[in-house]
């Protein structure tokens, strides 16, 4: 009766009253909440940012416009309706629509050649009447939502009906990003991870914006994809693991079903299949891949440096043509990344001519070669990635010679380090990374002290070697707090990274992490808000 009372009246005075008037006096609502959208906790902190001191109310009136032209605007909205329903016990829903939506909305669109916005970025507008986010592209949507999340109280990752009210702080956000690569590496060599967790762990990082997970697939403890032609690469180089005991390995409709989840989620799989080095297992499941003939023994302990393929056999070349094509045709990225890192054993006259050859089979294959920082001994194909992790002179040599640059400096951005002298988990050898350490360094200040221009850096990377990492709970123990700040430093300009501010936005981050169950590192460096 109410209800119909008001649409009457709203016929009869429209011509006499606002929109916004009427909206308020025909509803029970209370008037929005005063909010500060500056003084919200999202990282990466966005570019550029203004509050207007109000906010917007998420109420069971609230759906979900996207743009009738676009798909991927309804997927990306029922996404953003997926991620709000169940906590706030609304059920919002996703409508198609050709024009700008009235008052009490979300709005999804894509703006066409919006100045500054990039290919990732978005723009979130807040008023009290309307939210709406906007990108060029689908990419910069599905960012904003990450930062919508942020803007949420931590109990709208929970799955379970919550209080309200769902109130998201008014002004405008203009954002994106400094690097287009921020990613995170994850070893499942040494130990196997689960596709489960490797699922778990991209929701994770795309959170944060991060858009490349680097999967190193093989080394001398485990090779951990199937590769049709060669079978016993995952039967016998995938069965065992650091320590002894069962290993694993994706088969390859695993594989793409990663991939594809990783898509879903704006992230670009990786895949890493290191050489010549790092090849026990292989080495171990082929004799002819060794110059004596000899299959050698598995290996479950944690040296590096003792393995070699044996470069002078054509054999060699065929198996790497095989596995490279069968690995490209399953991922749609740009790139395979060769390793070619600490190969001890292979003389530099045998290791250069090797790497030449195999950046010329991924050549073949329709893919840009990534490798780590030694590769840069060989010649450089245009388009070619190096990983800066120890070696700063090859880092700088690759950029003379046309690379690009992953900096993934050991020192900074290799999460498997320990946090501090008493942390059960990880290594040691590249020092100490409290979560302080690891946040505060700049990849272009860095790239500059070696006279290496900004322009030469892809971005970040942060490795999770995984010697002493057994699970996805210890997993998260070393990447979390670590992986936000590599994604903050990957996302936000310098002269917005200062450790002192950050710190705090991080403490505020720990509801979120409970809420979403992240066995996170309490570091005595941040703040950590109750
Ligand atoms: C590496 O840490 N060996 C790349």
């Amino acid at each position: 009766m109410t209800k119909h009372f008001c649409s009457l009246a709203i016929r009869y005075a429209a011509v006499l009253f606002t929109a916004g008037f009427l909206l308020v006096s025909c509803t029970n609502e209370p008037p929005p909440t005063p909010k500060d959208l500056a003084q919200e906790a999202i990282i990466p902190r966005p570019v550029s940012l203004e509050a207007t001191g109000s906010s917007f109310r998420l109420t069971e009136k609230t759906k979900i416009y996207v743009q009738a032209i676009y798909p991927d605007l309804e997927q990306l909205g029922q996404e953003l309706a997926d991620m709000l329903n169940p906590a706030t016990g609304l059920e919002i829903s996703v409508k198609k629509t050709d024009k700008v939506p009235g008052a009490g909305h979300i709005y999804l669109a894509l703006v066409g050649d919006e100045a500054g916005l990039g290919q990732e970025g978005y723009q979130l507008e807040i008023t009290e009447k309307q939210l709406t986010l906007t990108a060029n592209q689908s990419a910069g949507i599905f960012y904003g939502i990450q930062t919508l999340r942020q803007l949420l109280p931590a109990s709208i990752e929970l799955g379970e009906k919550q209080e309200g009210p769902w109130e998201i702080a008014s002004g405008t956000i203009v954002d994106y990003p400094s690097y287009r690569h921020r990613g995170a590496m994850l070893d499942v060599a040494r130990h196997f991870f689960s596709v489960e967790d490797v699922k778990r762990y991209i929701d994770l990082i795309a959170l944060y914006k991060m858009n490349v997970l680097h999967l190193h697939l093989s080394d001398d403890q485990g090779w951990r994809i199937e590769i049709k032609s060669w079978p016993r690469l995952t039967e016998i180089g995938g069965s065992t693991k650091v320590g002894g005991g069962e290993g694993g390995f994706y088969t390859q409709e695993q594989y793409k079903d990663i991939v594809q989840y990783a898509a879903d989620h704006y992230i670009t799989i990786i895949p890493e299949i290191d050489m010549p080095g790092h090849t026990n297992a292989a080495l171990a499941s082929y004799a002819e891949l060794n110059c004596d003939g000899q299959a050698r023994k598995l290996y479950t302990g944690t040296e590096v440096g003792f393995s070699t393929f044996c470069t002078a056999k054509d054999t060699v070349y065929a198996f790497i043509d095989d596995v490279f094509r069968e690995l490209a045709a399953l991922t749609p990225g740009p790139y395979l990344h060769i390793g070619g890192d600490e190969s001890h054993v292979t003389p530099m006259e045998d290791y250069i001519p090797f790497i030449n050859r195999v950046q010329d089979i991924v050549a073949a294959h329709g893919k840009e070669v990534a490798g780590w920082d030694e590769i840069a001994n060989a010649e450089m194909r245009p388009g070619t990635a190096v990983q800066l992790w120890a070696g700063t002179e090859n880092a700088k040599m690759g950029v003379e010679k046309g690379a690009m640059l992953i900096m993934s400096p050991a020192s900074k951005a290799y999460i498997d380090m320990k946090y501090d002298s008493t942390t059960e988990l990880g290594l040691s050898w590249a020092g100490y990374i409290e979560v302080d350490t690891g946040y505060i360094w700049d990849p272009a200040a860095m790239a500059a002290a070696e006279g290496v221009d900004k322009n030469a850096i892809l971005g970040v990377e942060a490795p999770l070697w995984t010697e002493t990492v057994t699970n996805i709970k210890e997993l998260e123990y070393m990447t979390f707090p670590r992986i936000p700040g590599i994604a903050e430093i990957g996302w936000t300009p310098p002269a917005l990274r200062q450790w002192d501010e950050y710190k705090q936005r991080l403490g505020r981050q720990k509801a979120r992490f409970e809420a979403l169950g992240v066995n996170y590192y309490a570091s005595p460096k941040v703040p950590w808000a109750e």
